[in-house]
């Protein structure tokens, strides 16, 4: 979703903005606008890419050391230039960008518009500026109009604002969407995330909610919405810088796809010990005396990470024996769920900062549930909201389709089971390091199914004309499915259904006909026979069968029409196997069809407005 980028220096600010925005890309957005300041501020926009304002800006040579740039994912109002970021006042004297969603924006916009001020687009961020600029008129003072301004505003944001009325500063705030400063030397910067800001500074300060920063060449100062000042600890960032560049891979997803083996051994590394039949986590946040109090695990996320919520739910019941229900955070909060202390709720998400994600769980933190996020980034929202935290440890996931986050989710959530049925004597030391010694075996299976690609890609050269796809599978692979039929739709455009094989009688079986490819997800456990009844159905319509099955079923391949074999392994860790040749079916079917795999249209890789 949007980006937000700053610079406060003594470089040319336009070249670092669009380095800058051009790492924020990931994130999904419409169209982009840079604000500079040199004496005077200029501000450039564009329907479209970053490199397309880049030549804009470079042909009219913009100059300033100070300047702000934002990527839109369009809400109100369409993707136009007029829409796009950053807004200026009525004397262009105040710019600001803005994520996030200002829910009272229609009342503010109404007032100001009594008052006389003229609106030019249809966004709900422009009030912000005239709301500055409305208090800059009777207070001649920026810090205390922009924190007017902030203070009026209800929902969500990430704001950025620079003025000319105060040229030697930039004033950052937040509340419930991403945003956090880069320290440098004569320098500062500000971002929506990490990954633009590492190659000039890893020293990081994470702005809170309800606290406004202003950022100076050299210095940060933040306050509360009191105006007492905060002392903020600088963390010093540890990501890789190469894990925010793609290497030697056409697309991020590519990179990311073949890091899985490597994300899962990090993930586990210091703390599954085998020899011990241990399971070791660092802020799990909740002591074991109240773990054992909890008598209901709800797991929430949204997209892929629910799909991951819905794997581990097989296991935490499995070994841990607890009722698990798994739930949309965009429903969980609306239906007034039943919880309480003796409840643990588990919010799964990559970024840490997805909306919905984030609202489920203040709601049930105002209910005293205990809580507990499997997140990707460290520092992030929702991390903080948490009692306690276990962090996969994938490294930055970039590509919009998610792959190693939701591998390290599952593998996250197997080890959590284990850790927990150890510490309720319901599994004992020898059955978990027997648990254990299988997971430590599937980065290597991994590597041995993505050595298959070739044979993947000959599959999708096969069918990546067809308009439709259905997933199907049983118990954990139902969920399979589910992820395999999402990663098509989100980077191939293809519709694609999941479903569970057994509930494919009552609707999807309507479908089937010789223009209908099934990807079924037909592994040698308990289900085995009843899915292959179910592949026979769609066989006697027509129905062309792409089998994921366990390498030395042959039988299989008389019956279906292409197979993709995966290794055999532990039921409740077969999802991390064979959503991987799922993984690169998308990934080759939307090559084929030449969309661009890593900004598919429309997607946002950190959705931060409900
Ligand atoms: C967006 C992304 C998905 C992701 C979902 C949840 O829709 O495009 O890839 O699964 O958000 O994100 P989270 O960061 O909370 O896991």
């Amino acid at each position: 979703m949007c980006g937000i980028f700053g610079y406060i220096g003594d470089k040319e600010a336009s070249e670092k903005i669009i380095t800058g925005l051009k790492k924020l890309e990931y994130r999904g957005y419409d169209s982009i606008g840079v604000a500079t300041m040199n004496d005077k501020l200029a501000i450039f926009k564009n329907v479209g890419k970053v490199s397309d304002l880049e030549e804009k800006i470079c042909s009219k040579n913009l100059k300033g050391t100070t300047g702000i740039g934002h990527t839109r994912w369009a809400t109100h109002g369409a993707p136009t230039e007029i829409n796009a970021h950053p807004h200026y006042d009525k004397d262009q004297k105040i710019v600001i960008v803005h994520n996030g969603i200002i829910e009272n924006y229609q009342e503010l916009r109404d007032d100001l518009i009594k008052d006389g001020y003229k609106f030019v687009s249809q966004t709900d961020s422009e009030v912000i500026v005239h709301l500055i600029a409305a208090c800059y008129a009777k207070s001649n003072n920026i810090e205390e109009s922009f924190i007017y301004a902030v203070k009026r505003l209800q929902g969500t944001y990430a704001i950025c604002c620079i003025s000319e009325y105060d040229p030697s500063r930039m004033f950052l705030a937040k509340k419930s969407s991403p945003l956090l400063i880069g320290v440098g030397e004569g320098e500062n910067y500000c971002a929506s995330d990490v990954s633009p800001i590492l190659k000039h500074t890893r020293n990081i300060i994470y702005l809170d909610d309800n606290e406004y920063a202003m950022l100076s060449t050299d210095s940060v100062v933040v306050k509360n919405y009191k105006g007492v000042v905060v002392e903020k600890e600088i963390v010093k960032s540890t990501i890789n810088i190469d894990d925010v560049e793609k290497g030697t891979y056409d697309f991020y997803m590519m990179k990311e796809i073949h890091e899985q083996p490597e994300s899962i051994i990090n993930t586990i590394t210091n703390r599954c010990f085998i020899d011990e039949g241990k399971v070791n986590f660092d802020f799990i946040g909740i002591n074991n005396n109240e773990l054992l109090n909890i008598n209901r695990i709800v797991i929430t996320a949204c997209g892929t990470s629910l799909h991951a919520g819905l794997v581990g739910e097989f296991f935490l019941e499995k070994f841990a024996q607890v009722p698990v229900e798994v739930e949309y955070a965009a429903e969980f909060r609306y239906r007034n769920p039943i919880i309480d202390s003796k409840t643990l709720v588990i919010a799964i998400s990559q970024s840490g900062e997805t909306a919905d994600t984030l609202a489920a769980v203040v709601e049930a933190k105002q209910k005293k549930a205990r809580i507990i996020s499997i997140c990707n980034v460290p520092g992030s929202t929702i991390t903080r909201e948490s009692d306690g935290v276990i962090y996969t440890k994938a490294g930055v996931e970039i590509g919009v389709a998610s792959t190693k986050a939701f591998t390290t989710q599952i593998t996250a959530l197997y080890m959590f089971s284990i850790f927990l049925a150890r510490i309720k004597w319901i599994i004992n030391k020898e059955e978990a390091k027997n648990l254990l010694t299988k997971l430590y075996e599937i980065p290597e299976l991994i590597r041995r199914i993505l050595l298959k690609k070739d044979h993947i890609y000959t599959i999708a050269c096969k069918y990546y004309t067809k308009p439709s796809f259905l997933y199907l599978g049983r118990g954990i692979s139902f969920h399979v499915a589910q992820e395999g039929a999402l990663k098509m739709k989100e980077i191939s455009y293809i519709h694609a259904e999941g479903y569970s094989a057994a509930e494919m009688k009552h609707g999807p079986i309507a479908l089937i006909d010789e223009n209908m490819p099934v990807v079924v997800v037909a592994l040698k456990n308990r289900s085995y026979e009843k899915i292959a009844s179910n592949i026979s159905e769609v066989k006697a319509r027509q129905g062309k069968v792409i089998a994921i099955a366990t390498e030395g079923d042959t039988n299989i391949k008389n019956l279906v029409d292409d197979v993709i074999y995966i290794p055999d392994c532990e039921e409740e860790l077969s999802a991390i196997l064979s959503v991987i040749p799922l993984q690169l079916l998308a990934y080759y079917t939307a090559i084929l069809r030449g969309c661009h795999v890593d900004q598919p249209r429309n997607l946002a890789k950190s959705v931060t407005v409900e």
